[in-house]
């Protein structure tokens, strides 16, 4: 081929490539609008996306948490990254500092109130109850960020050195506001006395607790909305050790529990339909994690995974995986003391400690997420501030 046709085919490439941009741009605006530019972050959750809450108001996670990442505990209950830090790191904003952190912190971009161990609705026990759940569920999350609106602003008016550590008033407005809640209400439904068919009546009620709070933030001024769905607690190994007798779904996970998760998720995608429609100037995006959290058990070596269902940071029983040893703890095997440490190459491992995932799980769930092949609508989170009704 000569120079010319080179340069002929290059030219028709770049008309042909001209009229698709100008197609798409015109049967789908969202190709043409240019990305979201989040200032801020405000996240609402559980130990899926929290960065400090529990770990400041409670105990710290210990070391091996943090190890691959960090290189120290981060108030993460994973060896390293979540998928909000992902997130957040694809806005090329900092990692999000915990509300309830005093030490350290920085609000210029955003806060995160996500408390491992809560729930959405109102939780019994609470911790330091024995197997309590975090008193930081949803409703005392959404205090803590009307709170938090309000006396960060005093605090940027009255000026000084704290006045840099905190949002700008159209950040609010100009935000990305993230959720991902629900599995612990799922978990204290199946760790209850309730059987399967009662804990998947509740999830009606659960999913109408969560709108509410997306209103109300709505109605603060939020505008932008990234809805995480729950995953597969079936595959985890704390609900496979606490009910070892459940039937098995060809990944080995336990289908019963798993069904009450794509229960809930079926209701939260329905809810986040009618907030589309009752909140009209919001841009909602539902995101389903379960399918890209359950490829990792169904197909782990396709992704590069191996032993998805064993606990790399845990010790004993089918899943090295017990109550009475958490990852991080020092615990007694045959009257020696022994850390329950990490396993030797978390970087091709699922589950970290029982309930939570590794770095490398949660990257490879963000990287799939964030596309929006499993987002309703399909969006990619670059541009999850735009409304496609
Ligand atoms: C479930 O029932 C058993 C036996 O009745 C009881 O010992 C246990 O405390 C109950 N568990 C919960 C979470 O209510
Ligand atoms: C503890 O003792 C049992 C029985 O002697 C043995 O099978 C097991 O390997 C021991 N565990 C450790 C961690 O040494
Ligand atoms: C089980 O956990 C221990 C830490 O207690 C770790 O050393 C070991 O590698 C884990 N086993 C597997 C198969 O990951």
């Amino acid at each position: 081929m000569g120079y010319t046709s080179i340069k002929v085919s290059v030219i028709t490439l770049g008309y042909f490539f001209m009229l698709f941009v100008t197609f798409t741009s015109i049967l789908n605006p969202i190709f043409a609008s240019k990305i979201c530019e989040f200032p801020a972050i405000f996240n609402l959750g559980d130990s899926n996306s929290d960065t400090g809450t529990l770990s400041a108001a409670f105990t710290p996670p210990k070391s091996p948490n943090g190890d691959t990442y960090f290189h120290m505990p981060s108030g993460r209950f994973s060896d390293g990254r979540l998928i909000i830090d992902f997130v957040a790191k694809s806005f090329n904003l900092p990692f999000l500092s915990a509300y309830l952190d005093s030490l350290g912190t920085s609000y210029t971009h955003g806060a995160n109130f996500a408390s491992a161990r809560a729930t959405i609705r109102f939780p019994s026990p609470i911790i330091p109850a024995n197997g309590g759940y975090s008193p930081f569920y949803l409703d005392v999350q959404y205090q803590q960020f009307m709170q938090f609106k309000e006396r960060s602003q005093i605090i940027r008016k009255q000026g000084g050195k704290f006045a840099k550590l905190m949002p700008k008033e159209e950040y609010f407005r100009e935000a990305l506001y993230t959720f991902d809640i629900g599995h612990n209400d799922i978990g204290a439904g199946i760790f209850s006395n309730m059987s399967i068919e009662e804990v998947k009546a509740s999830v009606p009620d659960i999913v109408d607790t969560f709108s509410i709070y997306v209103k109300n933030i709505y109605e603060s001024g939020g505008r932008s909305f990234w809805i995480h769905s729950t995953g597969p607690i079936g595959c985890l190994a704390y609900v496979l050790t606490a009910f070892p007798s459940a039937e098995k779904d060809s990944a080995g996970c336990a289908k019963e529990y798993n069904e009450v998760s794509r229960y809930f998720n079926y209701k939260l995608k329905e809810a986040v339909s009618q907030l589309r429609k009752d909140l009209p100037l919001a841009a909602l995006t539902f995101v389903d994690l379960y399918p890209v959290k359950y490829s990792l058990f169904a197909e782990p070596k396709k992704y590069g995974f191996e032993l998805p269902l064993i606990v790399c940071c845990g010790y004993g029983g089918k899943y090295n995986f017990s109550d009475d040893a958490p990852c991080g703890e020092t615990i007694a095997v045959n009257n020696t003391k022994m850390v329950v440490g990490s396993c030797d190459n978390p970087s091709v491992r699922v589950n970290w400690d029982g309930s939570h995932y590794t770095d490398a799980a949660n990257k490879f769930v963000f990287d799939r997420i964030s596309t929006g092949e499993f987002s309703d609508p399909p969006i990619p989170l670059s541009m999850a501030c735009r409304r496609n009704a």
